[in-house]
């Protein structure tokens, strides 16, 4: 039997920038980590024969990993990733504590599922002594994913495992891209809940029913996350804000804003962001919001006024 060590591990969340729905027709997407929330997951060693024991710090609850069933709300998110991890291991079990402390929204697609997924397995792996590599992790959080999402990209995934801008294109290696310059970005929280798999299935039906007028503005969508890459690599940020503003009507026109959403776009524009778009599956979630540094506070305030639950300031930042 392995010694367990104490192992501390973390996994922050994401957000797209650019091309979300295109990315599942195999368009490009990119997406950058969200460093200021993270899920953390804190392993020890748990008495032997005890298995695996989670204690959620947030919601102050322990339990058992062998109280959760498959019909529990928990178990894809909690149990599924531990077992993949024993897979992975080849141990039937291990007698573990596990903390797990999350800042995170859960179910505001700003990458909850995954990271927690992510953080799961790295602390299970580093408190076995066999601590577990990015590219062999990427592929198990998929997995997860699949079970959260049903047919998902791998966007979300990719981006949070390596914790790196990430530009995407289904089905290839993800590529890790600079940041030539920083920039501030809002992220607004619509407060409004929508199923990434009810927006992905409705492009779906229209793509089905109108392949030329609908495959046009996906290949669009891709053009844009190609240009936006550009501009960010070379640090032409004042390119970034009407490249959203475009992206943002795409998504409109593919139906997947909400009125909501749209006026959110409207004040912060107003309010002086240089650009806004909703990010993710849409009619619900996240907008995102290009700032300059010195108008964050104003053009939040706008947000929370015009009906966002909760906003986030994050700087996309050179790599260290
Ligand atoms: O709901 P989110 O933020 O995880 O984003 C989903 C992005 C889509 O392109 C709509 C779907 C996908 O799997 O890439």
């Amino acid at each position: 039997m392995t010694a367990v060590r104490a192992f501390t591990a973390s996994a922050p969340g994401k957000i797209i920038l650019f091309g979300e729905h295109a990315v599942v027709y195999g368009f490009p997407a990119i997406a950058v980590p969200l460093t200021a929330v993270q899920v953390t997951v804190s392993a020890e060693a748990a008495p032997s024969g005890s298995g695996i024991i989670l204690h959620a710090a947030d919601l102050g609850r322990t339990l058992s990993l062998t109280d959760l069933q498959p019909d529990d709300p928990l178990y894809d998110a909690l149990a599924y990733p531990l077992q993949l991890a024993l897979q992975t291991l080849r141990r039937p079990s291990a007698d573990l504590y596990l903390t797990i402390r999350s800042t995170i929204p859960i179910a505001s697609g700003l990458g909850s599922g995954a990271a927690l997924a992510a953080a799961l397995i790295r602390a299970v792996c580093g408190a076995l002594d066999q601590p577990i590599a990015d590219d062999a992790l990427n592929p198990l959080v998929y997995e997860v994913e699949k079970r959260h999402h049903g047919t998902p990209s791998g966007i979300d995934n990719t981006t949070i495992v390596y914790a790196r801008p990430v530009y995407f294109v289904r089905g290839q290696p993800p590529q890790t891209f600079m940041v030539a310059r920083p920039f501030t970005l809002l992220v607004a929280d619509s407060g409004q809940s929508s199923p990434t798999r009810v927006t992905v299935a409705d492009v779906r039906r229209q793509y089905d029913s109108e392949p030329d007028r609908i495959g046009a503005l996906l290949a669009r969508i891709g053009g844009i996350a190609e240009a936006a890459r550009q501009a960010i690599e070379t640090g032409n940020i004042s390119a970034l804000g009407p490249l959203m503003d475009e992206n943002h009507a795409l998504l409109s026109a593919l139906t997947v804003s909400s009125d909501l959403l749209d006026r959110l776009c409207q004040a912060a524009r107003a309010a002086g962001a240089q650009g806004a778009k909703l990010s993710g599956g849409g009619r619900g979630g996240n907008l995102i919001a290009l700032v300059p540094e010195d108008r964050a506070e104003a053009v939040a305030e706008a947000l929370r006024r015009a009906g966002a639950v909760r906003v986030l300031i994050t700087r996309v930042g050179p790599q260290p």
